[in-house]
């Protein structure tokens, strides 16, 4: 099966990152005078790991940018305000995002000043993550007061299922269908994220782990619509387009 997405190497200094990327992720390598190859790139940008759909010719190329939500606030740590905060709880202090993507959710719970993990098992993305980690750790203005959040490649299933020190909560956004009222680029990185990662099927037994490990709480964001990932959450914080389940450690269906 061809694959979904190839490395393009531009002539310049990230020539050689393109190179060693393509090896890392046994992804496919091409040069940009390349005219055929799978719609999907990851490239370097002005200094950034970029995802590039090459049938859209005037899209920006999407990266992930952590401190876009960081730098919302003038001062930090950001206030625990609003349903995200309402969700994770006044007593959490360590989460564990285990569905990290474009690190959008990552990016306000590190502002809030919350230790975080972040699980992801596409590789890809991974990489995209591990780019906008690097970013935000050079740049001191935003490593201030925050302990910088950590990057797991793993299937959270697992991950949380062996972990030796687990944390308060457990942070999870399964895949959903993009909204029409979500901005045009928040509906184009959750459509890119759905080709490169597909469905997570597997969501209910992500669930079941988180469920185990998080010794406060499991909070699950949901469209507003949507049924719950399980009856009777303990708690619900209802946001303009989302809203924030929370299961209470014991919680039982
Ligand atoms: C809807 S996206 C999350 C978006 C993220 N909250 C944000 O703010 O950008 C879901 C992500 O979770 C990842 N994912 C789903 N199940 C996972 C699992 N069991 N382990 C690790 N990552 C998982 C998918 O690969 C995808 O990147």
């Amino acid at each position: 099966m061809q694959p979904k997405v190839a490395i393009r190497r531009e002539h310049g200094d990230k020539a050689q990152d393109a190179v060693a990327l393509s090896r890392r992720l046994g992804l496919p390598l091409i040069d940009a005078s390349h005219a055929d190859g799978p719609a999907l790139t990851l490239e370097f940008h002005r200094g950034r790991l970029t995802l590039c759909d090459h049938r859209e010719h005037r899209a920006r190329p999407v990266f992930v940018d952590i401190e876009v939500a960081i730098r919302r606030y003038p001062s930090l740590p950001a206030p625990k305000r609003g349903p995200l905060a309402q969700a994770i709880g006044r007593r959490t202090r360590s989460i564990i995002d285990a569905t990290a993507g474009w690190g959008q959710d990552l990016g306000l719970l590190v502002a809030m000043g919350y230790r975080v993990t972040a699980v992801e098992r596409s590789p890809v993305m991974a990489m995209l993550l591990e780019d906008g980690f690097s970013r935000l750790a050079v740049n001191s203005e935003f490593c201030g007061p925050f302990e910088p959040p950590r990057l797991v490649v793993a299937d959270a299933v697992h991950y949380l299922s062996d972990l030796h020190a687990p944390p308060d909560c457990v942070y999870l956004d399964p895949m959903f269908p993009p909204k029409r009222k979500q901005s045009a680029l928040t509906r184009r990185r959750l459509r890119l994220l759905r080709e490169v990662v597909g469905d997570d099927e597997d969501r209910l037994r992500l669930f079941a782990s988180a469920l185990r490990t998080a010794t406060k709480r499991v909070v699950v964001k949901r469209p507003d619509e949507a049924p719950p990932i399980a009856d009777h959450p303990d708690e619900t914080y209802a946001g303009k387009l989302v809203r924030y389940d929370v299961y209470m450690h014991g919680y039982r269906e």
